[in-house]
């Protein structure tokens, strides 16, 4: 079974939720204590075994290009004031085997539309796509690498899911499974944000996906749908009629960096557990809350 080695990030997303902050700078950007969403997404894939990275961006975006790019007259200012750790750091941002490809989504139609996006770069082979403000820590391996793995042994797409409460199925994508021959989750259905009574279980879809090139005739064919945007939900319901795809119950902690409580509380636990700040950022928080 072929490797997974490219990955596609949409970064397209106007981050509206995030307003001011969003008004010139991408939500990909904002940071949790020190590293920008998109380099925690960045990394996730890398560790998998991915080399090239595929960004769908779009306007306002230059930062996260800037973010992987070679910063020429920082990296000399580094060197010669003898920083040799921070220049360490900018300059392992991007392991020297692994490669960036910027495409632009001219209108921002939806997260399938974006996938579509990334067909001729992506071409005839299985591919992740992840969604960075969906960050996701697991002390073993990511997320992609455990689907990656998955990937190995079953050869079909695989989406990363888990349980949510009932009156939060209408923010996600919601599967129906059925459990295959080798206890595995076989999704029979799939369907975007539907409300509570109208969802077929409390299985939500986050943003890691791994999946077959099949799944672009299928987005060529896909009509806007909820939210009037091209849904790759939907083009996932119309790949289960060629082939079988796996909702895979993943290994981690995700924290929803689209939403500012979700925001805050990943900056609260990655603060806690940073080996330079940690031991004094709960010091102050023991402070706070007596
Ligand atoms: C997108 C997908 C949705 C999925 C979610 C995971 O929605 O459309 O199916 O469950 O990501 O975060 P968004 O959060 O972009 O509205």
């Amino acid at each position: 079974m072929a490797k997974i080695r490219k990955a596609v990030f949409p970064v397209a997303g106007l981050g509206t939720r995030f307003l001011p902050v969003t008004k010139a700078s991408p939500k990909e950007m904002l940071p949790i204590v020190d590293k920008p969403l998109i380099q925690y997404a960045a990394e996730e894939a890398e560790d998998a075994g991915v080399d090239q990275l595929v960004f769908i961006t779009g306007r306002n975006k230059r930062s996260i290009e800037d973010h992987f790019d070679k910063a020429y007259e920082l990296e000399m200012e580094l060197e010669s004031a003898g920083k040799h750790k921070l220049l360490e750091i900018v300059q392992n941002i991007l392991p020297p085997q692994v490669h960036c490809i910027f495409l632009r989504q001219a209108e921002a139609l939806g997260l399938g539309h974006a996938v579509l996006c990334a067909r001729p770069v992506v071409g005839n082979e299985a591919f992740a796509v992840l969604l960075a403000d969906d960050l996701i820590h697991s002390d073993g391996q990511g997320v992609v690498e455990q689907m990656a793995h998955m990937y190995e042994r079953y050869g079909c797409s695989i989406l990363s899911v888990m349980e949510v409460p009932p009156e939060e199925t209408a923010m996600y994508g919601i599967v129906e499974t059925r459990t295959g021959p080798s206890g595995e989750q076989l999704v029979t259905s799939i369907v975007e944000k539907p409300a509570p009574q109208d969802a077929p279980s409390t299985l939500a879809v986050v943003g890691r996906y791994l999946l077959t090139p099949g799944i672009f005739d299928k987005l060529e064919q896909t009509q806007a749908g909820s939210g009037e945007e091209i849904q790759l939900t939907d083009a996932i319901a119309a790949l289960l009629a060629d082939e079988p795809v796996i909702a895979y119950p993943f290994r981690g902690k995700r924290y929803d960096c689209g939403s500012k409580l979700g925001y805050l509380e990943a900056t609260v636990e990655y603060g806690l557990s940073h080996p330079e700040l940690g031991d004094d950022f709960a010091d102050y928080l023991r402070q706070l809350v007596v």
